[in-house]
């Protein structure tokens, strides 16, 4: 059976560490933060906390992959991130290219399908075409998902998965009462990838930032005190370590009740 999307239909199918250590079947989602932090300290400009960071990701990559982790999400741009000057905006929109251009082959080779999700409107139109072909040609990978989160936001996206709605209700091709979870859910541009299983932050800080707002419902949580660049298959394996040892419980108890309870139901 495939696993679910989200938390509404089966959350007891989730994937889990199995018990050889591996994270097969895991989605693992990464607020990849502290690049300007990283240079700060160094006495260099924050777009080489940046470029540094983009190493990062490549080392990331090819460790989740080793690790048996099949879906990967990282927060490359925040819809809030547009505040930030102009300069460093246009760099991380530079560095964006420069990865497809440069890792589009290799991702391409290694089995990886790339995915871009977030709003596409208020991107170039030449990232946008990078971005697409990128997709395109990594369309029929199945080893291993990577998502961007480029131009994303949590509360954007809900707000365009609900404008999407009532768009289907203005036309007659939908009901108020139509909408569930599941249907609300499909319209998230995370669709129809499944929730995080874990979502991880570097750099110390303990926030989500409006990372996966609707998506991180059941997520476990795990902060580690480590800049974006310094980042690597190590981290992440210490973070899966910590997930391995949460217990998820989906609102409901873990253990089969036991013999007391069972005598209190029947009265
Ligand atoms: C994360 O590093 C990269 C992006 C947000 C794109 P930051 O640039 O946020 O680094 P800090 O948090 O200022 O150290
Ligand atoms: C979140 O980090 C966005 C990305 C990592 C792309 P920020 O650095 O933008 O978040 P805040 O401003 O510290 O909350
Ligand atoms: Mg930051």
């Amino acid at each position: 059976m495939s696993r679910p999307r989200g938390v509404y239909e089966d959350p007891t199918a989730a994937a889990s560490i199995d018990p050889d250590g591996s994270a097969d079947g895991l989605h693992v989602a990464i607020i990849m933060d502290g690049n300007g932090r990283w240079a700060k300290e160094r006495g260099l400009p924050r777009a080489l906390g940046h470029r540094e960071g983009v190493a990062a990701l490549r080392r990331t990559v090819e460790g989740a992959a080793a690790l048996g982790i099949s879906r990967l999400t990282v927060f490359g741009f925040s819809t809030e991130n547009w505040r930030r000057p102009p300069r460093e905006v246009s760099e991380l929109m530079g560095l964006l290219k420069a990865y497809f251009r440069s890792d589009i082959d290799r991702l391409e080779r290694d089995g990886v399908r790339v995915r871009i999700v977030g709003r596409r409107t208020g991107l170039d139109a030449d990232i946008l075409d990078i971005v697409e072909r990128a997709e395109r040609r990594t369309a029929a990978n199945h080893r291993f998902v990577l998502q961007v989160a480029f131009n994303y936001g949590g509360q954007a996206d809900i707000v365009d998965a609900a404008r999407a709605f009532a768009d289907q209700v203005e036309r007659g091709i939908a009901r108020p009462e139509d909408l569930t979870e599941g249907l609300f859910e499909s319209l998230l541009s995370t669709a129809p990838a499944p929730a995080p299983d874990l979502i991880i932050r570097t750099s110390g800080e303990q926030r989500l930032s409006n990372f996966l707002l609707w998506e991180c419902a059941y997520a476990e949580l795990v902060f580690q005190e480590v800049y974006w660049p310094d980042y690597g298959p190590d981290h992440l394996r210490a973070a899966l370590d910590e997930f391995g040892r949460r217990e998820r419980r989906y609102g409901a108890v873990s253990d089969v009740p036991n013999a007391e309870d069972n005598i209190l139901a029947a009265g």
